[in-house]
């Protein structure tokens, strides 16, 4: 357990024969997990940084399962944590101490799709590669792409507000769930499933669940609206010189690419590096000291290669990009997008060594928390490195270490987070407070806006029952 933060267990009951005895008599002996081999996974993060020590897995398979057990643990005052596909990269999904895993993993069922408004609803267990591969059959997709959709569910990214490589051009999940069936901490079941694109009778509840944690309600079905596939696609990889060259060139992208640019990412020379040396991958291109993915989606092949090869060509001569591949055939495309959905995955064989920040930062000050903290860590560190979602202001910047240590950690990341709130960004973008962050949400955020979500907390979970030492601590 790589776990900086000191927190005590909350007055919560033990899970007792009892309280077993009832989850079997709901769901089976099968749906109750309680074998310590099988435990495992669910105990553990992604990135092996955080692990709880529960004793049982629930596995409801519809909302009225789901209704049941919270009910039955909030009379009985026992804490649980929701858990999606277990991708979340701040230890929001796994318990702190004993709390109950409730896992969504069998609420997969597409509930229906109506072709004509493009509109699927589902239960919130379904995985998002698995929606995208049923929609692309019917001419949609998901209007989401992570590296982790293999295995995230989709109420998992609902309840993260997750947003990845398509949020330049869908928008995020605030815009895109049109509605959300949500079990409270009390059992009752909340139906906001409306699957109207304007709907103003009053407030528009299902904002409160999106990137809401795990912390107010669990999220049992989603209706999402998906867009129509695009039918032609390119990725554009380019070497720059430096920062000022990404930005003037992400200018013109938008300028010149118009409708069809789809996605926008950023790296640098150090990250290239790292995933040489962990992910046995390199630049199609060579070295230089930026890199971007540009990518386009559209509806007419000829229409969005002219646009792309204008745009290359234009960027060539004016000297912002020294050297570039555009890739129209969806096998180079996906080798190209593989680099970069990648990186993440080589932090899994450095043992905790990679330290990592999700930030978001106006453009002017995008990249120069990276230069600051090589500045800031000297030589104590392997390498610091950034890359990220650029056309969202959103960076992912990574200390390298020699091996994990409490101490550095500790002395970084207050620095980190001084810097980023006086730069005027924000020290989570996309992957949300979790556990790892909890403690540093009083250092950033308007006390009133503090109160407030205290208070709903309170209102909507008075036992504090749902995913306890998350977000808040
Ligand atoms: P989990 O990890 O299981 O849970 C996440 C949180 O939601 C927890 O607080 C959990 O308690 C809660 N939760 C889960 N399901 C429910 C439910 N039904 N009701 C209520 N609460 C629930 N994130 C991005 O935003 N952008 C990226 O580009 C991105 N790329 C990634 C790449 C990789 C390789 C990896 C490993 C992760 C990446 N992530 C990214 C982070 C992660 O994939 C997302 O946060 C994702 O949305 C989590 O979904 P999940 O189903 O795995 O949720
Ligand atoms: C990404 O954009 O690859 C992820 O958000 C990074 C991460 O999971 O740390
Ligand atoms: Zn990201």
């Amino acid at each position: 357990t790589k776990n900086t933060f000191q927190v005590s267990r909350g007055d919560y009951n033990h899970l007792l024969d009892e309280h077993v005895k009832y989850f079997r008599s709901l769901l089976g002996d099968n749906r109750v997990v309680m074998d310590l081999s099988d435990l495992e996974k669910y105990n553990v993060d992604w990135f092996l940084q955080v692990r709880g020590c529960s004793s049982v897995v629930l596995k409801p398979k519809n909302s009225e399962e789901v209704s049941r057990i919270l009910s039955f643990c909030n009379k009985e005052r026992l804490a649980v944590c929701p858990q999606g596909g277990n991708t979340n990269v701040v230890g929001a999904a796994v318990p702190v101490f004993d709390e109950i895993i409730i896992s969504t993993e069998l609420m997969n069922d597409i509930i229906s799709m109506d072709d004509n408004s493009g509109i699927l609803t589902c239960q919130a267990g379904c995985i998002l590669e698995n929606l995208d591969d049923f929609l692309a059959k019917r001419g949609f997709i998901v209007p989401l792409d992570i590296g982790a959709k293999g295995s995230c569910h989709i109420g998992g990214n609902v309840s993260t507000n997750a947003g990845g490589m398509r949020l330049l051009r869908y928008g995020n999940m605030h815009g895109n769930v049109l509605g959300l069936e949500v079990v409270k901490a009390d059992g009752t079941i909340v139906d906001c499933l409306s699957s109207l694109k304007k709907d103003n009778t009053g407030y528009h509840l299902k904002h409160l669940f999106i990137g809401s944690e795990g912390t107010l309600g669990i999220v049992t079905k989603v209706s999402l609206q998906c867009p129509s596939r695009p039918t032609s696609r390119n990725v554009a990889f380019l070497g720059l010189q430096n920062f000022e060259k990404v930005l003037k060139t992400f200018r013109l992208a938008k300028v010149k690419l118009g409708e069809i640019l789809s996605a926008i990412e950023v790296m640098d020379d150090t990250t290239m590096d790292f995933i040489k040396e962990r992910n046995h991958q390199c630049s199609p291109i060579g070295d230089y000291p930026f890199y971007l993915m540009i990518e386009t989606a559209g509806s007419n092949e000829r229409h969005d290669e002219e646009k792309l090869d204008g745009f290359f060509e234009e960027s060539m001569q004016k000297g912002l990009v020294l050297n570039g591949t555009v890739a129209s055939e969806p096998n180079k495309i996906e080798s190209i997008w593989s680099i970069r959905e990648n990186i993440t995955n080589g932090y899994k064989s450095c043992g905790g060594a990679v330290l990592y920040y999700d930030i978001s930062l106006p453009l002017d000050n995008y990249y120069r928390i990276v230069d600051e903290m090589r500045i800031h860590m000297g030589q104590s560190c392997v390498r610091v490195f950034g890359y990220g979602h650029l056309g969202d202001g959103n960076i992912h910047l990574q200390i390298q270490l020699k091996e994990y240590s409490d101490e550095l950690k500790r002395h970084v990341e207050p620095y980190i987070y001084e810097r980023i709130t006086a730069l005027k960004g924000s020290i989570s973008a996309e992957h949300g407070i979790g556990f790892m962050k909890a403690k540093y949400l009083d250092m950033v955020k308007p006390k009133s806006s503090l109160n407030l979500m205290r208070e709903m907390k309170r209102l909507m979970d008075p036992q504090g029952i749902l995913n306890p030492y998350k977000v808040f601590q």
